[in-house]
């Protein structure tokens, strides 16, 4: 049922309003407690609301106020009432946002909070403009130059940027037929996370991740961690002046939208030129349904290119059939993989 069709059976309710209006409330108050490492505080321990402020430094007239909001909110446990209280974190923050977990996924939310959170702010200057409002407006390094020179920072990012995405991953090699093929290239492959996950769920395939120099580290450790490094090499290169490296599958997972439609179509250019006939790509994306309705997180991250990139965007199916076919490929799909996003992918003939 939409708003329409709720305001005329139930009458007009300003409730989804303010919910939306209001939402940076508690994003921000959640983004607040990563960057306060309270679930990693909280790791393996209860501890009453003192001791959490102790350890966190929160003032007296705000500790209850946060512990309790994020309490209220779904994303921290309370046991008893008071001052005795104590707090816990909840089976997904203890595996999601503690940092001493291995799916802790925090660094995404990390770099939402220091950067996204202030940046959104200019959202509508970014509607006035067309301008990116990142660190680009001032200057200053942007997200990829600014972290690919920390190669830290570089992890902790590409490990949470996987780590979202990893409900998409796994129904993605759930569903994806790969038996006719022999060998994959995952261009912009970040941390080499799907590569590896492609590389365990197909033990006949080998393959190859291709990315700038900065991450090769960062996806070769990540790749033999997996147990796949004998079977799936890290390549370096420029995918808008290297070729790419031959295969029968090229996966592009969050890629396209980060570009122009000239650049997209280069990309898809490139894609159909390195795959044999029979070849496949597969883009995985917060793809937009093509009436633009229904995937607000799509159209959202749409608005986010706008916020960070001087020409990115994302897509429709239908736009991504229109690129593909320009390119030369025969047909295309979009499979819906998990919550959002779903694969776009080309057959080439
Ligand atoms: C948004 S991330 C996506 C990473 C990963 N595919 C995923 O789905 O999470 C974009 C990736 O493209 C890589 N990249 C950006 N420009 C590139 C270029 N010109 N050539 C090769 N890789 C590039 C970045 O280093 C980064 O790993």
């Amino acid at each position: 049922m939409n708003s329409t069709e709720r305001a005329a059976e139930h009458g007009p309710n300003p409730e989804q309003i303010l919910q939306i209006g209001m939402g940076f409330w508690a994003s921000k108050t959640l983004l607040s407690a990563v960057e306060l490492e309270l679930f990693t505080v909280l790791s393996d321990t209860e501890l009453t609301g003192d001791d959490i402020s102790t350890k966190l430094e929160l003032h007296d007239r705000s500790r209850f106020d946060f512990l309790d909001a994020l309490v209220a909110l779904g994303v921290l446990q309370r046991a008893g009432s008071g001052p005795g209280a104590v707090y816990s974190n909840t089976p997904d923050t203890a595996i999601f946002l503690d940092k001493t977990s291995p799916a802790y996924l925090g660094g995404i939310l990390e770099m939402a909070n220091a950067r996204l959170y202030g940046f959104w702010g200019s959202l509508t200057e970014a509607l006035h403009t067309g301008q990116p409002q990142n660190e680009i407006k001032t200057g200053a390094p942007g997200l990829f130059e600014g972290i690919y020179t920390d190669p830290e920072r570089l992890r902790v990012f590409l490990d949470g940027m996987q780590g979202i995405q990893l409900g998409a991953f796994n129904a993605l090699c759930a569903t994806l037929d790969l038996s006719a093929h022999g060998r994959f290239c995952d261009i912009g492959g970040g941390n080499g996370t799907l590569a590896a996950m492609v590389a365990a769920a197909n033990p006949q395939l080998t393959g190859v991740t291709f990315d700038l120099p900065p991450v090769a580290p960062v996806a070769e450790a990540n790749l033999a961690r997996h147990g796949v490094a004998d079977r799936v090499a890290v390549d370096i290169g420029d995918f808008f002046v290297d070729d790419f490296p031959p295969a029968d599958v090229y996966f592009m997972g969050n890629i396209l939208h980060d570009w122009s439609e000239a650049e997209k179509q280069t990309l898809l250019d490139k894609a159909y030129a390195g795959l044999p006939s029979g070849g496949v790509l597969v883009a995985i994306e917060n793809v937009i349904d093509d009436d633009r309705r229904t995937n607000a997180f799509g159209l959202l991250m749409s608005l986010n290119m706008l916020i960070e990139l001087p020409a990115g965007f994302d897509y429709t199916g239908a736009q991504f059939d229109r690129w593909a076919r320009t390119a030369g490929f025969t047909r295309t799909e979009i499979r819906h993989l998990a919550g959002p996003t779903s694969a776009a992918i080309a057959h080439k003939g």
